[in-house]
């Protein structure tokens, strides 16, 4: 079931978290009181937890700022917006990955930029669904094209956990780290994911659609769905927070320039930083590659961004790939 406008409306006038009445709603949306009732019914299923209370009315149990386009642009530099070629916000969509994807079949340029307030089939890595209520976390892919093919950008995904670490510094968030590969992680636990899915031949050229899901406010309910061990920033900072389309911008600041520059610089530039957040150094760890589980003491990241694990033999090994857990015996 999509959203209908008038769901829109009233989650629009309900965004500041106060009480609202129904005699006021319907009058501003021109509908009866039974028909407010009826669509607020609705919004239970999209992560909108509201409260009816008898004499006061109706209220978002969280407030929300909705996604807007004028006022994420406003803060993005002339420099970045001069790399978006496209820019589209959905209200709900099945996952903004898998619709740059097919953008990216249907030859979209390199710059195109999809957010959503919702998605029906948020995807993780792994094959793992990622949890998407309603208007408020971000929900953001980018697509880009490189001449090369997929070995040249094999490490952009630690280079855009790096933007996103920059983009969270902006705004005073400073308790996080990078957990390898790309998951943002703060207080032991994750905050935001990245999925880089790459198309093309070998020898180049190739496309990626990079995806990033970060949790801002993850209501309760909604939660019972994930499967890892999580937090959201309102957890991370103790504030409400209010500040999506600033966020947004500031990610888009940091995302594009990195991503746009990607295929010239490479995975060096970024390895410093990356180390500087890395919240799996020098723990006891686990690596999940499928069946086969590999125990040691991890020894960070090398020049092209692989996992160094010191193995109880006392030998490094290096891996490209895999899962990595470091609070219990099964991957988290
Ligand atoms: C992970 O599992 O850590 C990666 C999560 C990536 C989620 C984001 S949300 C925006 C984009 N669209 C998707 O369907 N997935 C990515």
């Amino acid at each position: 079931m999509t959203i209908s406008s008038t769901q829109k409306r009233i989650i629009s006038l309900l965004a500041d978290g106060q009480f609202h009445s129904g005699t006021e709603l319907a009058d501003d949306l021109s509908i009866s009181r039974s028909a407010v009732w009826k669509q607020l019914q609705g919004l239970n299923g999209w992560g909108l937890q509201y409260s009816a209370v008898s004499g006061k009315g109706y209220r978002l149990d969280h407030p929300l700022e909705l996604l807007m386009e004028e006022k994420i642009k406003a803060v993005i530099s002339d420099q970045v917006g001069a790399l978006i070629s496209s820019f589209e916000i959905y209200d709900q969509i099945d996952s903004t990955n898998r619709y740059l994807v097919e953008c990216s079949q249907n030859n979209a340029p390199s710059g195109s930029v999809c957010f959503a307030e919702y998605q029906t089939a948020g995807k993780g890595r792994r094959g793992r669904q990622w949890v998407s209520p309603y208007g408020s976390n971000i929900y953001l892919s980018i697509l880009w094209r490189f001449q090369q093919g997929p070995a040249a950008i094999s490490g952009l995904s630690l280079a855009v956990g790096v933007a996103v670490i920059r983009a969270l510094k902006q705004h005073q968030v400073n308790d996080i780290g990078l957990k390898w590969p790309n998951d943002i992680y703060s207080q032991g636990k994750k905050l935001g994911g990245i999925l880089v899915e790459v198309s093309g031949e070998t020898d180049g050229p190739c496309c990626a659609v990079i995806g990033l899901g970060l949790n801002l406010f993850m209501p309760e309910a909604d939660a019972e769905n994930i499967t890892q061990a999580w937090t959201d920033l309102s957890k991370v900072t103790g504030q409400t927070l209010l500040i999506r389309n600033h966020l947004a911008g500031s990610l888009l600041n940091q995302l594009l320039p990195v991503i746009g520059e990607y295929e010239g610089i490479g995975i060096q530039t970024y390895l410093d930083e990356w180390r500087s957040y890395d919240c799996l150094f020098g723990k006891v760890a686990t690596l999940f590659i499928g069946q086969q589980q590999f125990d040691g003491i991890v020894q960070g990241i090398d020049a092209n961004g692989m996992l160094l694990i010191e193995r109880p033999d006392g030998s490094v090994q290096t891996f490209a790939s895999g899962e990595v857990s470091f609070n219990s015996s099964v991957p988290s």
